[in-house]
């Protein structure tokens, strides 16, 4: 691929589902967040619905989320006025009438895989079919668990980093980093909506994680792997990655994964501001489901990798933020994030917001 120059702070797609929280975060207590530059006050109804409504109140915008939920109302900490879930004034301090144009808007949320998804846009094209797909956080066929970052830098810069992993081999060189990741091929193919990236080492030292993972699921396990890496991007900003070794020779490339171990890395990514995300991931797994130990110690240990890709992250928005007359450029690794651009470029359009340009020839 040519080189080519390309967007630092790419804007975010409203039209979007997007996660706004854990599932177990939003409760009777309002949460204070903010999705895709919209400052929102998240709560649950007495029957455990979730609610979004715009975090300042019509009277003199004072902060919802610093309010009290009371009943299905959430109050306003100030001078008290409330709100039912669609953001409609039910009661007001000290007056009998209620001013029938006391409002605050309400966004359409749905509680789907363990997160609660916001919808900030144009709220009659919100249809929760188009969802991404993270079944493997709730089928009873997986199980895991995982965290939220705050990660200080575009959303965009999260999601290059999910699409090409080779930086593995050397931001992650103590457990999941080895020089087969980039010497080996890859093949990218995407539809209107997805892009998916896939890498197959074969008959490969298993670097220490995965050692770890299949001496779990085969006790005393030594040998050489086939190890594999299938990262599925939905639009705007999900990205499962579909990971894990098997004995090498045992048909994994050809599907049997039997003598394997499998994860899937769940992440999503959601833009607060331009410069600041919030990144969801977990890890699941398809075996010893049983193992609650199992669990804790794979969401510790992708911890601590993740950790290492925080740290970059925002290392290099601080140097985008302090080289602004500077540009990026593409190499062949970048193929995956770079169809990505090109998807999130259709989205910004289609709500007739300019894209910044990318993939300009230099
Ligand atoms: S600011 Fe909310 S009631 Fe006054
Ligand atoms: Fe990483």
């Amino acid at each position: 691929m040519a080189e080519t120059t390309t967007a630092k702070i790419f804007d975010y797609p409203r039209n979007a589902w997007y996660v706004a929280a854990w599932d177990h975060e939003v409760t009777r207590t309002p949460l204070a967040r903010t999705i895709a530059g919209r400052p929102l006050a998240l709560f649950r109804t007495e029957d455990g619905a979730p609610v979004a409504l715009a975090d300042a109140c019509w009277h003199r915008l004072a902060p919802l989320s610093m309010g009290k939920v009371i009943g299905d109302e959430l109050q306003c900490p100030y001078h008290g006025i409330r709100y039912d879930r669609t953001g409609r004034c039910t009661a007001m301090p000290a007056q009998e009438t209620i001013n029938p144009s006391a409002m605050v808007p309400s966004f359409p949320i749905v509680d789907r895989y363990r997160y609660v998804w916001v919808w900030v846009g144009d709220a009659a094209l919100a249809d929760p079919s188009t969802i991404p797909d993270m079944h493997q956080m709730t089928s009873p066929e997986w199980t895991g668990d995982g965290e939220l970052i705050h990660a200080e830098c575009n959303y965009q810069l999260v999601v290059d980093n999910l699409m090409d992993l080779t930086h593995e081999e050397f931001v992650h060189t103590s457990s999941i980093g080895q020089d087969a990741l980039s010497e080996s091929e890859f093949v990218t193919s995407h539809t209107d909506t997805t892009v998916t990236v896939e890498r197959w080492m074969i008959d490969i030292e298993a670097p220490p994680f995965w050692l770890k993972n299949m001496r779990d699921k085969f006790p005393g396990f030594s040998g050489r792997v086939d190890r594999w890496q299938i990262i599925h991007f939905e639009a705007p900003s999900t990205i499962c990655l579909d990971v894990g070794v098997a004995a090498t020779g045992t048909g994994a490339p050809e599907g049997d994964r039997s003598a394997g171990v499998n994860g899937y890395v769940m992440n999503t990514i959601t833009p607060e501001t331009d410069r600041t995300s919030h990144y969801f991931w977990s890890f699941q797994r398809n075996y010893r489901l049983d193992s609650q130990f199992i669990t804790t110690q794979l969401r510790n240990g992708v911890h601590g990798v993740f950790s290492e890709d925080e740290m970059m992250l925002q290392a290099q928005q601080a140097a985008i933020d302090a080289n602004p007359d500077y540009e990026f450029y593409s190499l062949n690794i970048d193929a995956g994030g770079m169809w990505v651009r090109r998807l999130l470029e259709r989205m910004l359009e289609a709500e007739g917001r300019m894209a910044v340009p990318a993939a300009v020839g230099s």
